[in-house]
């Protein structure tokens, strides 16, 4: 085990009594340099969070950062002197950002709109790319995307990063690796939360710069059902709709236009249904997914009552019936990794990033698979509006990404 792969003993490492303990004398606490740098595109509310957690993590040093709005990288750059010891380059053109050759990787976390012409510019720069998700707001420019990244000499990471949090990665232990469940057969996901929040520009109030409520946000879960379904997927059919939020939201000269509620059904390939559910007029956030197949049923839930400014309780309940032993376990991430963001997941995004650099095996999404979370996304909706099902294989090919899919 090195250094950098041992646990972090952040409480001892941080609480009064260790202060004294000089850098000759650290063992425990010791960090090596970080092995890579990395600049952040877009510091708003998730590209402060991945800065935060790289610093905290040390693998990735922040190098530097560009946003076209002064106060964003105002915010970032005081946020980040709370917990790095270095300054961060301020650049003050997206080209410079990408071209410095003082970096070897590139993050961008700009909103959904801007992320073809993002991306498009840092990929002239040859360096591995980490990509927020959604990849893109249309499937046009998905495609797009899927073509630079399959030709693209460094690797492409997209922020699908629910596929780390915890009920689901236990889930997928059990479901997938240890087949504890048989063969699956029914997938049932929901999510329960109060609205989005307020963004700059507010770009998530409007499907033209977010794809869409569907697209933006349940990528998320279009991509772990996918993951758990293991199969393309066959037909979309969905109903939803804008009920109770930002109805009477008008942003320079246009109405709040994004569905707060919504009901996707999902016929995969090989048999597995699946269905997805979302409120987003709740007061607390609720997520669920229940997995069912020929030997037994599991339910992985996360719960966070922000309110009570509380950590998430996260478990997996596994039902067996008479074929083995059933349980329910309660899961989580420690204080730190917990908050690090979504409930830990944000934290191992640049542990993915680190070790795909450092030419390790991950587990990460990619441009070709997380175009699924799109398409089942943007079906969804067009299936909402029209009342009909959508048949994907004819969705793919009218939309031309037969080739990007099995590319
Ligand atoms: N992985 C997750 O779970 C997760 C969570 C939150 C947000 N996101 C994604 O991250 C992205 C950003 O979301 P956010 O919540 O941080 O939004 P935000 O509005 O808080 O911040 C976006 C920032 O990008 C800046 N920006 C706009 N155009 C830019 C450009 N061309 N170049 C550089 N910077 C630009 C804005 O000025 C702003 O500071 C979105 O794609 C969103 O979907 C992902």
């Amino acid at each position: 085990m090195t250094d950098k792969q041992k646990p972090r003993l952040r409480f001892f490492e941080e609480s009064p009594g260790q202060q004294h303990i000089q850098p000759g004398d650290q063992y425990l606490y010791r960090q090596e340099s970080p092995a890579h740098r990395v600049n952040v595109i877009g510091t708003g509310t998730i590209g402060i969070e991945h800065m935060r957690v790289a610093s905290m993590l040390g693998r990735v040093a922040v190098h530097g950062i560009y946003d076209p709005q002064p106060e964003s990288m105002d915010v970032a750059e005081s946020e980040f002197a709370k917990h790095a010891d270095h300054k961060l380059v301020r650049y003050d053109s997206l080209t410079a950002a990408c071209q410095d050759d003082a970096v070897d990787g590139l993050m961008i976390c700009t909103p959904n709109y801007t992320h073809i012409d993002v991306f498009e510019e840092a990929a002239k720069s040859g360096k591995p790319i980490f990509l927020e998700k959604p990849m893109a707001t249309t499937l046009a420019d998905a495609k797009r995307i899927c073509e630079i990244a399959d030709s693209y000499e460094a690797f492409v990471q997209v922020g699908l990063q629910y596929r780390y949090k915890a009920p689901y990665v236990e889930a997928r232990h059990e479901a997938l690796e240890r087949g504890t469940l048989g063969t699956i057969r029914t997938l049932a996901m929901s999510e329960y939360r109060p609205p989005f929040l307020d963004k700059v520009g507010q770009w998530n109030k409007f499907t033209e710069k977010s794809g869409g409520t569907l697209v933006e946000k349940c990528c998320h879960y279009f991509d772990l059902l996918t993951l758990f379904a293991n199969s393309p997927p066959e037909r979309v059919f969905a109903s939803a709709g804008q009920a109770v939020n930002f109805t009477d939201l008008e942003y320079e000269g246009s109405n709040c236009d994004i569905d707060d509620h919504a009901f996707v059904v999902i016929d995969y390939a090989n048999g597995i249904r699946a269905n997805f559910t979302l409120n987003m007029f709740c007061p607390e956030f609720h997520e669920e997914l229940v997995i069912c197949g020929d030997r037994g049923r599991l339910v992985a839930t996360e719960h966070f009552d922000f309110q009570r400014d509380d950590v998430s309780t996260s478990e997996v309940s596994i039902e067996l019936g008479e074929n083995a032993a059933s349980r329910k376990i309660q899961v989580g991430y420690t204080r730190p990794v917990e908050q690090s963001g979504h409930h830990g997941a944000t934290w191992f995004e640049p542990i993915a990033f680190a070790d795909h650099l450092d030419g390790k095996p991950v587990d990460a999404a990619y441009p070709a698979e997380s175009l699924w979370s799109i398409i089942i996304a943007s079906a969804a909706q067009e299936s909402a509006a029209s009342g009909a099902p959508v048949d994907i294989q004819s969705y793919v090919k009218k939309h031309g990404l037969d080739a990007v899919l099995s590319a």
